[in-house]
């Protein structure tokens, strides 16, 4: 975390604390006990509405006061959450329409979490009467260092909601957008399939249609509903500010998750978190079924950088994991544990992107209710499991090598929720996966020891000496003038400049303003279906491919001479779902005429660079010999050393 005078400190270790959970006679030892394990921060609140306010307006704070000094006493500083991820039952029961609706129609009901919907007027003015009294009451109390908003926005699919509530909200939304509803009736084309309205009141959420609505109809309510997010926390955040000024204000991100701009939301708020589950993520996302069993108790070696790099971009800079996996979970379909050293090695990959935090879901296993099979760094009967001694050696770890400080990357690849949303909506080719791609894109960047930051399309791209962008349909405005301006390697991937802001073809077709930066013309798309593989010299084309007019001649063609790469002065259009060799090529090519250097790594080793050190992590789980480092790495160990 910063201090006071802005000087990065060393990382700090914490947990996820539930003090509601046990007996208030094992607090003190609890406290001591994360203490001695080398923990100086412990989150605590996110899901207590229930005990705080046992009775509608009746407030219990006196446990909840005792907890916070107990941690306190001991030396530990406070994460406290907004409860609000977690409305209790007499509050659904006051307002039965609080809760969320889901795409066939059906209420969310009560009995876990979540169950709300953001647009509910009701809901939200509870939220900022718990979310005052809260913050009156601890707003200047010493032992809270951050606070923490509500609790994974968007988890469990909770950010679309179809309510008469979240209906009226987006019939508001867009009559502020569009002015007049002949304007809507333009930009989406809605004389097609007489689908014109004569008002914004005729105008419903896009779900429950016979076949597929309008794309530029869910393209609006997806932005709809990420505004949605966005003001949520905003008011939490405004109260929180007014109450504690100066003390900083996260929410805790998910991974592989792009429901919600969380650029917007991070920059309301001071440190961008998430929740690091990479185990959990191998299994649930698209990894081959070779990656699953390669890194079964690692993660995918880019699973967690990934998270990191793109959080260091949503709030200034300022990030941490919230929520980090200390072994096996309880919700992928698979729960493994992770091999002997995994938890000290996360750690310390936190520690080299430049977290602020690192503090471990959770505290206790929890013998009772949903996460009962959830690991924790104790056991339920209070032993220690196998995490713990791990985060004693990543703490002894982080105590020896001090505050890193984050220099700028040397790459500048550019993520945007938007284009997820887009893809997502009108996919083509079923394995068009934005984030698969966007994630293949940065991992041939990793696997060659490049150090990347993730930005957003509005970010000062200058600075950098490569820049990547693995798909942008709609290009913000000015986009391709930024990218003019720049004089490192750009490289564009497929299906950019394809989409209008309406989500329309562009005027003289795709790659829309990006022709004014590279003169091409993309005239056909299409896709591919799982297993076609083009073959070329040295790559396949795989999933996706265009045709492209251009007087440029391609740059890599195909075996019969199809355009594949395409390059203007200093940016390249790549005009398919590369694969991994054709990424290879593109990295290498454009990190050569950056004069950047590469390092080759064996498959399982990441490096990442400090400002002062490098870390060279082993994700491999057998021994792995490290070439720049002449040295053997054991498996789920880190080799730092000064830069
Ligand atoms: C997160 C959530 C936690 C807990 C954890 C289990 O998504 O924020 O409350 O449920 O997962 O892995």
């Amino acid at each position: 975390m910063a201090d006071r005078a802005g000087e990065v400190a060393a990382m700090k270790l914490g947990c996820c604390y539930y003090p509601e959970h046990w007996p208030e006679a094992i607090w003190a030892k609890d406290a001591r006990r994360m203490r001695e394990m080398g923990l100086s921060l412990v989150r605590i609140g996110e899901f207590a509405w229930s005990r705080i306010e046992p009775e509608p307006g009746h407030y219990d704070w006196d446990w909840l006061d005792r907890a916070i000094q107990t941690l306190h006493a001991a030396g530990l500083q406070v994460i406290l959450g907004t409860p609000t991820a977690t409305p209790p039952k007499w509050l659904v029961d006051q307002m039965p329409d609080m809760v969320a609706i889901d795409e066939q129609g059906r209420p969310r009901g009560f009995g876990s979490r979540r169950h709300y919907c953001f647009s509910h007027e009701g809901y939200r003015a509870e939220c900022r009467r718990i979310v005052t009294a809260l913050a009156t009451r601890y707003g200047a109390h010493p032992a809270i260092a951050m606070w923490q908003t509500d609790n994974e926005y968007g988890c469990h699919d909770t950010v679309l909601s179809f309510s008469d509530a979240a209906a009226s909200s987006f019939r508001g939304w867009l009559a502020a957008r569009y002015g007049d509803i002949a304007v809507l009736n333009a930009a989406w084309g809605k004389v097609f399939w007489s689908m014109e309205y004569r008002s914004f009141a005729e105008v419903d959420p896009p779900h429950l249609t016979v076949t597929e609505a309008n794309p530029a109809h869910w393209l609006d309510y997806r932005r709809f509903a990420s505004d949605q997010v966005a003001s949520f926390n905003r008011e939490q955040v405004d109260i929180i500010r007014a109450h504690a000024p100066g003390v900083d204000i996260t929410h805790n991100f998910m991974g592989f998750f792009t429901e919600f701009d969380h650029h917007a939301v991070g920059r309301d708020i001071d440190v961008a978190t998430w929740d690091s589950y990479p185990l959990g993520f191998l299994e649930q996302f698209w990894f081959s079924a070779q990656e699953k069993q390669a890194y079964l108790r690692q993660g995918h070696p880019d699973i967690a950088a990934f998270h990191h790099d793109l959080y260091r971009g949503c709030s200034q800079g300022r990030w941490g994991v919230m929520e980090q996996q200390p072994g096996p979970v309880n919700w992928a379909r698979f729960n493994p544990a992770p091999l002997p050293g995994m938890v000290a090695l996360w750690t310390l990959e936190a520690c080299a992107h430049g977290a602020e935090l690192t503090s471990y879901f959770r505290w206790r296993q929890a013998p009772f209710a949903q996460e009962q099979m959830h690991a924790g760094l104790l056991r339920p009967d209070s032993t220690e499991a196998e995490a713990a001694p791990e985060v004693r050696q990543a703490a002894e770890v982080l105590a020896a090598i001090g505050a890193q400080q984050t220099a700028q990357a040397p790459v500048a690849l550019v993520f945007s929720y938007a284009a997820a949303w887009v893809i997502g909506i009108q996919p083509q080719g079923h394995s068009f996966r934005y984030l698969e791609l966007v994630f293949q894109w940065y991992s041939a960047l990793r696997a060659r020891g490049l150090d990347v930051d993730i930005l957003s399309p509005d970010a000062d791209l200058s600075g950098y000496r490569m820049v990547v962008v693995p798909s942008l349909p709609i290009l913000p405005e000015g986009f391709a003038d930024k990218l003019a301006a720049l004089a490192c390697p750009v490289l564009v991937g497929p299906r950019s400049g394809s989409k209008t802001d309406s989500f329309c073809i562009p005027e003289g077709l795709a790659p829309g303003a990006l022709r004014d930066v590279i003169p091409l013309t993309v005239t056909r798309v299409e896709s591919l279906r799982d297993g076609v593989n083009e073959r070329a010299e040295g790559f396949a084309v795989t999933r996706w491919r265009e045709d492209v007019a251009s007087d440029l001649a391609p740059e890599w063609a195909d075996a019969e001479g199809r355009g594949v790469v395409y390059a203007h002065a200093n940016i390249r259009y790549c005009a398919v779902w590369p694969d991994a060799m054709l990424l290879g090529l593109l990295v290498e090519r454009i990190a050569a005429e950056a004069d950047v250097p590469l390092t080759h790594l064996p498959e399982g080793i990441r490096i990442r660079r400090s400002a002062s050190h490098v870390f060279t992590f082993n994700y491999a789980a057998a021994p792995v010999f490290v070439p720049h480092l002449g040295e053997t790495l054991a498996p789920a160990s880190c080799h730092i050393a000064p830069l």
